[in-house]
């Protein structure tokens, strides 16, 4: 599986689209906002005769949530310049993603993007630093690539931002490699009946996974520390989990239902049990241990702030109120469908060549009934692992 041509939210704006289908992100953009807002204004703090700011959102997709987190950047800039008494720097903003992402639907959006700005700047009478004779002093483009590798000029970047996306592995893990007359060779993880860790993974595959994830966010972070200028600052914000065991619900759930739902149809001769067996998702909820841990061993950025919240499988907080409502069983299957549905424009083009595009509608049914079923019996969070990180000089 050929990560970067299969990882790609769903596109356009229709039923199953990403665009109508990611609250979650939206609230997990929301939940980092905290830490955004505190690292922009160290940052603005400690340059201050800055006149240009660049600055990148990593796995942007393509939707409301790839212009929101922009708006509140530059949102915070504005007002941290005007706390300040400071002119508003230029601001050249990269939108990053894979190049299979649908960057057009982002292109489309953007006049009516920067016609708000420029109606915030009028209601703020004119006073932050708009350039009446251009689109004014945010200037948005794509840089198409992954984030796995490097993607900027040297020193470009003053603030980096990620929300929802570091959990993509930039392969699926391998099984046990072995030489042969000089030749690496590697085999398909044995995870039978499992698209992800899980309980029943055997520890080899739980080592694939660490390991990927650990080489994956090393060359991140080299390729950043290449790219951000020293008091850079990065914030980002991925899936992870809060304990050091990597089968909790919170660090994998989603998968084992999934695996259940493919597993029925299986059962049914509706598709492949080997087909099963061969997928794995290239994905990886990593503890705030592990995340220190490659931090510290890259050596380039300090960790200004760390913190793991939960939230439920809707985005929502996690309060007994909201439990409370899924002790209802038409409630709880109603947002098993809910999930399921921000789930399926996740990853829907993943399994699709593998599993075919025909008995999708038919996944996602399965998937939202066990989804309802065990909400109605459980309490379901994602662990939302939010780091800042400061470069170092
Ligand atoms: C769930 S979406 C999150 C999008 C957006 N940040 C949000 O909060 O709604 C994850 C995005 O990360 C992108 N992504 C995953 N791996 C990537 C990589 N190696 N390089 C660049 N983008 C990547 C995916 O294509 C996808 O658009």
């Amino acid at each position: 599986m050929v990560v970067m041509q299969i990882l790609h939210m769903n596109k356009g704006n229709g039923e199953t689209s990403y665009a109508k289908n990611s609250i979650v992100q939206s609230n997990i953009i929301s939940l980092g906002r905290r830490a955004v807002d505190e690292a922009l204004k160290k940052l603005m703090l400690s340059n201050s005769d800055i006149s240009s700011l660049g600055i990148a959102d990593l796995g942007c997709s393509s939707g409301p949530n790839s212009l929101l987190s922009i708006s509140n950047i530059v949102d915070t800039i504005q007002n941290v310049c005007l706390d300040l008494d400071r002119p508003v720097p230029e601001l050249k903003v990269s939108l990053n993603d894979l190049p299979s992402n649908d960057f057009n639907y982002i292109f489309a959006s953007l006049p009516e993007f920067y016609d708000r700005l420029k109606k915030r700047d009028d209601n703020n009478n004119d006073c932050l630093g708009f350039d009446r004779r251009g689109e004014g002093p945010c200037f948005i483009s794509a840089v198409p690539g992954s984030f796995y590798g490097r993607l900027f000029p040297r020193q470009s970047l003053h603030f980096v931002h990620s929300s929802s996306s570091l959990h993509w592995l930039s392969q699926v893990p391998c099984g046990e490699v072995s030489k042969e007359d000089g030749v690496i060779i590697t085999a398909d993880l044995d995870n039978k009946g499992k698209i992800y860790l899980s309980k029943t993974s055997p520890k080899s595959v739980h080592k694939a996974y660490a390991l990927q994830f650990q080489s994956d966010f090393l060359v991140f972070l080299r390729s950043r520390s290449e790219e951000v200028v020293p008091g850079g600052r990065m914030v980002l914000s991925l899936l992870g989990r809060s304990s050091l065991d990597p089968t909790t619900e919170e660090s994998c759930y989603q998968w084992e239902l999934l695996a259940q739902a493919l597993m029925s149809m299986a059962n049914e001769g509706i598709i492949e049990e080997e087909k099963i067996d061969a997928f794995n998702a290239p994905y990886y909820a990593a503890s705030s241990e592990e995340l220190k841990m490659v931090i510290e061993k890259e050596g380039s950025f300090l960790i200004d702030r760390l913190e793991v919240s939960p939230v439920n499988w809707e985005g929502g907080s996690v309060t007994e109120e909201n439990y409370d409502i899924l002790r209802s069983k038409p409630e709880a299957l109603a947002s098993g469908r809910r999930v399921a549905k921000t789930i399926r424009a996740v990853i829907e083009p993943m399994l699709e060549p593998t599993f075919g595009h025909n008995v999708m509608d038919e996944l996602f049914e399965r998937y939202a009934k066990i989804v309802g079923e065990y909400s109605y019996v459980s309490s379901p969070r994602y662990a939302i692992v939010n780091i800042s990180l400061v470069k170092m000089g």
